[in-house]
């Protein structure tokens, strides 16, 4: 009996401190379960190029994980991202590379994978999800 309650407060206290760093942190893991649309929109179209977990490659941004998505792009030179609405509007414009397939996806596949990728950088996205009508509010970098 006691030995089953150790067990018990042992995995409560690796519960806890579970929740607690995946607050102060980001787990793309969470984003995939959260928004299963736009991961398998991620992974078919930018994670060849972002990553799995978009950690980025060598010549490619990180674009999820804790610090991803500042608010001139990692490259300093990005309009201000300052709204999920903003992102969106790079993303569709600009992605995915090259040139040629900018813009190629159907504009639900965008919407799902930005909210995908703004979860997965630990942006606070509402439960509801990101939509045309909800993008402007959402804030990604605070002024
Ligand atoms: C062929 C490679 C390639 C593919 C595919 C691709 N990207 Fe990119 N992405 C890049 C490169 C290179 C940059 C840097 C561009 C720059 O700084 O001007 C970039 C920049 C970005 C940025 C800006 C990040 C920052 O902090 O500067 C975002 C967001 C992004 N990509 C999202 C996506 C999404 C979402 C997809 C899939 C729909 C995608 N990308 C597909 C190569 C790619």
């Amino acid at each position: 009996m006691s030995g089953e309650r150790w067990v018990f407060g042992v995995a409560s206290v690796l519960f806890v401190f579970g929740c607690a760093s995946s607050t102060a942190g980001v787990s793309v893991e969470q984003a995939r379960s959260a928004s299963p649309r736009g991961a398998k929109v991620y992974e078919r179209e930018c994670s060849g190029c972002h990553g799995d977990d978009g950690g980025g490659l060598s010549g490619t941004p990180r674009v999820m994980g804790a610090g991803a998505l500042p608010l001139r792009g990692a490259s300093g030179k990005l309009g201000p991202l300052r709204s999920a609405k903003d992102v969106f509007d790079y993303v569709s414009s600009e992605m995915p590379l090259p040139k040629a397939r900018v813009g190629s996806l159907p504009e639900a596949d965008y919407w799902a994978v930005v909210e995908f990728m703004l979860r997965g950088a630990g942006k606070d996205v509402p439960a509801e999800g990101l939509s045309a009508a909800t993008a402007s509010s959402i804030v990604v970098n605070a002024p």
